[in-house]
C-alpha cells in the first residue's frame, strides 16, 4: 500500500487550482439515471469514489465514457436495479441511486451501506421519506428493496438536516406525481449545485439551499449538461495548509460564500484571507491563535473540516475546544496527532487541544478521508519526517494532493510500498 512521506518545515507559496467537488459530483452522476439520452458532466475530479460511481452506473446498465474530467453517461437502457454490497460498502454514497431508480424505474434493490469509521450513518430518514412518497420498503438480508408504481408528492420533515437524504428525496421528487416539500432540509452548497443541474434537466425545484425545498414533479427530464462546482472542502484543506506553514497561497476556485464559517475561524486564528480574482489568498500567521469550533450542518462550521482545523490548533498559543456535533466518532485522527506530539484530550464529543511549540514527524496511519488530510497538514508543519500510511483513504477525496502540495513548495513524495 502506498504511503506519503513529508519532510516538514517548508512554507507553502504560490497558487493551487481546486478540483471539482467530490460531494457534488457523486449525486450529479447518479442524477443521470433519471433520464434517457446522453448526459455530459464536466469538471469531475479523478478520485477513487468517482471510479466506484462509474463502476456502479455500468453495473446498472448505463454506458460511461471518461475523458479527463468530462463524463459522458448513456442511461437509455438501465438493465439492473441492484446496487450490490461490494460496491456500496466501499462507497456509502451509492445509496443515492435509490431516489433516481425509484423515480424512473419504480424499483431499486440497494445494499444497506452499514457503518464506517466516523459513525453508524443510518439511512432511516431517506427510507422514511420514500415511504411518505408511496414507496414500499422491505429490508431483506442486508438490502433495501424499494418499489413504487409511481411516487407521489409529500410533505417530508427530516428529524435532522441530512445531506444525502435531502439529495435522494430531491432527485426522487423530480418525477413524482404532484409537489413534494422537504422540511428541515440540509442547506449545503452541493445540494444547490444538484438542484441547479436538475432544473437544467427540466425539473422544478425551488429554494434549494434553504431548509424548506419545494419540488413540483414533472413527467420527464432531458439529459444533464453541467459542470461540477469547485470542492470547498479541498479548498478549505489548502487554506489550512497555508495557515499551518505560515505560507502565502492563492487558492483558485475557493468560493468565500461557501466557506464563511471556516474563513471566520481562520481569521480568528490569525490568518489573513482576501478575495482575489477567482479565489482566496491565504497568508498564515506568525502566531497561531487558539480558537474554539463547533461543527454543525451548513452554514455552520463543516464537520468535513474539523480534523484539518484540529491539526492547526495543535500549534495554537493557547487552548482550543473542538466539538464534533454531526458524527459520533470523528476523532480518529487524535491519537495519530498525539504521536506527533500534539496535546489533545477527548471528553465525549469534545476535544481539548492545548497548543504545543512544535510537532515532531512520525510514522502515522490514516483511518478515514479527512483524518488523512489532517495528518498530511500536521506533517507539513512538523520537524523531520512524517510517513502517512493507508493513504487509499486520502485518494477517495483528494485529486493528486501530493502533486499540488509539491507545486506549492512542500517536500512531499508518494512512495509506492
Ligand atoms: C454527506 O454525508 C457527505 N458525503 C459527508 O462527507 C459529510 O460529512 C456529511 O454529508 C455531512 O455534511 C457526501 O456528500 C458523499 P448526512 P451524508 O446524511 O449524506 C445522520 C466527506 O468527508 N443521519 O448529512 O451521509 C448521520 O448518521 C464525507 O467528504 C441519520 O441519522 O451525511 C449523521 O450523524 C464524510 N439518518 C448526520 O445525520 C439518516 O437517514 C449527518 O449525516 C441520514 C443521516
Amino acid at each position: 500500500m502506498d504511503k506519503i512521506v513529508i519532510h516538514g518545515g517548508q512554507r507553502l507559496k504560490g497558487e493551487v487550482l481546486i478540483s471539482g467537488a467530490k460531494n457534488a459530483a457523486l449525486p450529479l452522476l447518479f442524477a443521470t439515471l433519471l433520464a434517457p439520452g446522453r448526459h455530459r458532466l464536466a469538471n469531475v475530479p479523478q478520485l477513487r469514489d468517482i471510479d466506484t460511481v462509474a463502476e456502479l452506473l455500468t453495473t446498472l446498465g448505463a454506458t460511461v465514457e471518461r475523458a479527463d474530467g468530462l463524463f459522458t453517461v448513456g442511461a437509455d437502457a438501465i438493465m439492473s436495479i441492484e446496487a450490490p454490497y461490494e460496491l456500496v460498502r466501499t462507497m456509502r454514497a451509492s445509496v443515492l441511486v435509490l431516489g433516481p431508480l425509484l423515480a424512473r424505474h419504480g424499483e431499486a434493490r440497494v445494499s444497506l451501506p452499514g457503518g464506517c469509521a466516523i459513525g453508524a450513518r443510518p439511512i432511516n430518514l431517506h427510507l422514511k421519506g420514500f415511504e411518505a412518497m408511496g414507496a414500499k420498503i422491505v429490508l431483506d438480508h442486508g438490502y433495501v428493496e424499494a418499489r413504487a408504481k409511481r411516487l407521489h408528492g409529500a410533505r417530508i420533515y427530516f428529524d435532522l438536516p441530512t445531506v444525502g437524504g435531502t439529495e435522494n428525496l430531491m432527485m426522487a421528487a423530480t418525477l413524482a406525481k404532484g409537489t413534494t416539500i422537504l422540511e428541515n432540509a440540509a442547506c449545503e452548497p452541493e445540494i444547490v449545485d444538484l438542484a441547479n443541474a436538475l432544473n437544467a434537466m427540466g425539473a422544478r425545484i425551488s429554494c434549494a439551499g434553504s431548509d424548506t425545498v419545494t419540488i413540483e414533479g414533472v413527467e420527464d427530464l432531458r439529459p444533464l449538461d453541467y459542470a461540477v462546482m469547485p470542492d470547498r472542502i479541498e479548498a478549505g484543506t489548502f487554506m489550512v495548509a497555508a495557515a499551518i506553514t505560515r505560507g502565502d497561497v492563492k487558492v483558485t476556485g475557493a468560493v468565500a460564500s461557501d466557506l464563511e464559517a471556516l474563513i471566520a475561524k481562520l481569521r480568528d486564528a490569525g490568518a489573513e484571507i482576501v478575495e482575489e480574482s477567482g479565489g482566496l489568498r491565504v497568508k498564515g500567521p506568525r502566531r497561531i491563535e487558539s480558537v474554539n469550533i463547533k461543527t454543525h450542518p451548513h452554514p455552520g462550521f463543516p464537520t468535513d473540516m474539523q480534523a484539518q482545523f484540529m491539526a492547526l490548533m495543535t500549534l495554537g498559543q493557547g487552548t482550543s475546544v473542538i466539538s464534533e456535533n454531526v458524527f459520533e466518532n470523528r476523532f480518529m485522527h487524535v491519537c495519530e496527532l498525539q504521536r506527533m506530539g500534539a496535546d489533545i484530550s477527548i471528553e465525549g464529543h469534545s476535544a481539548t487541544v492545548k497548543g504545543v511549540k512544535g510537532l515532531t514527524g512520525a510514522p502515522v496511519m490514516a483511518t478515514d478521508l479527512r483524518a488523512s488530510a489532517s495528518l498530511i497538514l500536521a506533517g507539513l508543519a512538523a520537524d523531520n519526517t512524517t510517513e502517512v500510511a493507508r493513504i487509499y483513504h486520502l485518494d477517495r477525496g483528494y485529486e493528486r494532493i501530493e502533486t499540488k502540495l509539491k507545486q506549492l513548495g512542500a517536500d512531499i513524495e508518494r512512495v509506492r510500498a
